[in-house]
């Protein structure tokens, strides 16, 4: 690494011709060679559906489609490859939850427990169980360099909490929850309630273990882990899987239908109804090798070395506040600039080839806490460079200049 050039930049077709800076890896990452080969690979060679046919293509297909599973269980630390279940996305796998798990083992009146930091993913959905059932939803406030209030967390816990969903890493601001501590002082209040923590950010920046991190449910996506878009994972433990009731019914999960009743699969089958997103779960399986034969080690130090800088240049820059500023975070840097909207600044910076995303980031109650209406995010993926970061300092520049 010599700080000019990211070492992986190469590995990533879109990136090389060094045109644009892309500061938005938070809301999608690029997509390496090996997964665009792969999924290419497999279309123009012997493609066919999956858990069907007897054969060749459809044998071939369906054992690369497990291996990912087996893959996906290796590199989130679990042993059992059923506890993997293919979904479409981290907001499809909190849905699964909600309407599978909340709406069969949670009553009227019961409590869940999110935060103020959380994406509409994991706002909206028990807001639908609320208004099916009558949970009632109860929100962990932050302090103003947006870490979780834990005493308040703490007084929130009651009789009553039946479950927890808190997002690992902010994808507005990148501070990273302590997810032991919320996990532990949930267990010590009461081993029973459900904790499902939303990775969708921290399994792109570093190792993730199940055996570390206690919860029940873990939830990430593809595309922000290098790998394509319509593929997200849910993990969840066997037993709590084969308890819950399918979320949608269909062709592959089902032992045997007849019109009056249905047998349901075990867990994953039961959860994968109808053709799955086999070229995606292909494009995941390529997406996670490459990250694993580098090592997420490796990436991590990479990108400490860059939010490191990015911070230390945003700092000499006056008129800038960044959210969550003096936290524990990843590279996500949100911001605003005194007089300005975040959308002008925006403009001004897709005309200098800086990539970055404004607006509320899904994240509205958290906008609102802040009494801001959005920010400017720049969000660093394992490819960034200090390059990238220094078109991002002399966009910022320019259009500090322009809207002054
Ligand atoms: N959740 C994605 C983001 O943070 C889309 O931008």
């Amino acid at each position: 690494m010599d700080g000019e050039t990211s070492m992986f930049k190469q590995d990533f077709p879109s990136l090389r011709d060094g045109k644009v800076a892309y500061l938005d890896s938070a809301a999608s990452a690029q997509k390496p060679e090996v997964v665009v080969s792969a999924m290419d690979y497999i279309m123009r060679n012997g493609y066919a559906n999956i858990h069907r046919g007897l054969y060749g293509w459809s044998q071939d297909m369906t054992q690369a489609y497990e291996n990912v599973r087996a893959q996906v269980a290796e590199f989130i630390d679990v042993e059992n490859k059923k506890e993997i279940i293919f979904t479409k996305n981290s907001t499809e796998s909190i849905n699964l939850v909600a309407q599978s798990w909340g709406r069969t083992f949670m009553k009227a009146g019961d409590e869940i427990i999110i935060s103020e930091t959380e994406h509409h993913a994991n706002i909206v959905p028990w807001q639908l169980l609320r208004d099916q059932i009558g949970i009632v939803i109860k929100v962990i406030p932050i302090s103003d360099d947006c870490k979780l209030d834990i005493s308040a967390y703490t007084a929130l816990l009651s009789e009553k909490t039946k479950f927890i969903s808190i997002v690992h890493i902010s994808n507005a601001t990148g501070v990273i929850n302590d997810m032991n501590e919320v996990i532990d002082i949930a267990r010590k209040y009461n081993p029973e309630i459900k904790i499902l923590v939303d990775g969708s950010q921290s399994v792109v920046h570093q190792n993730i273990s199940m055996k570390d991190i206690q919860c029940d449910f873990f939830v990430f996506t593809g595309h922000k882990l290098y790998g394509p878009t319509g593929i997200g994972v849910l993990w969840g433990k066997e037993d709590i899987l084969n308890a819950m009731p399918p979320y949608q019914g269909g062709g592959d999960m089902i032992e045997t239908v007849t019109f009056e009743k249905t047998i349901y699969q075990k867990t994953p089958a039961r959860f994968e109804a109808g053709t799955p997103a086999i070229l995606e779960v292909i494009g995941l399986g390529a997406a996670i090798k490459y990250i694993t034969d580098i090592g997420m080690d490796v990436i991590t130090r990479h990108e400490a070395e860059i939010t490191e800088y990015a911070q230390e240049e945003l700092d000499k820059i006056d008129g800038i506040t960044v959210l969550g500023r003096n936290a524990n975070k990843v590279g996500i840097f949100s911001f605003t600039m005194d007089g300005a909207h975040p959308s002008d600044v925006a403009m001004i910076f897709d005309q200098m080839g800086v990539a970055v995303r404004t607006g509320h980031h899904c994240c509205m109650p958290l906008m609102q806490r802040l009494k801001i209406d959005g920010t400017i995010r720049a969000s660093i993926g394992m490819y960034t460079d200090k390059d990238d970061i220094d078109r991002l300092i002399t966009a910022l520049k320019k259009a500090q200049e322009m809207l002054r």
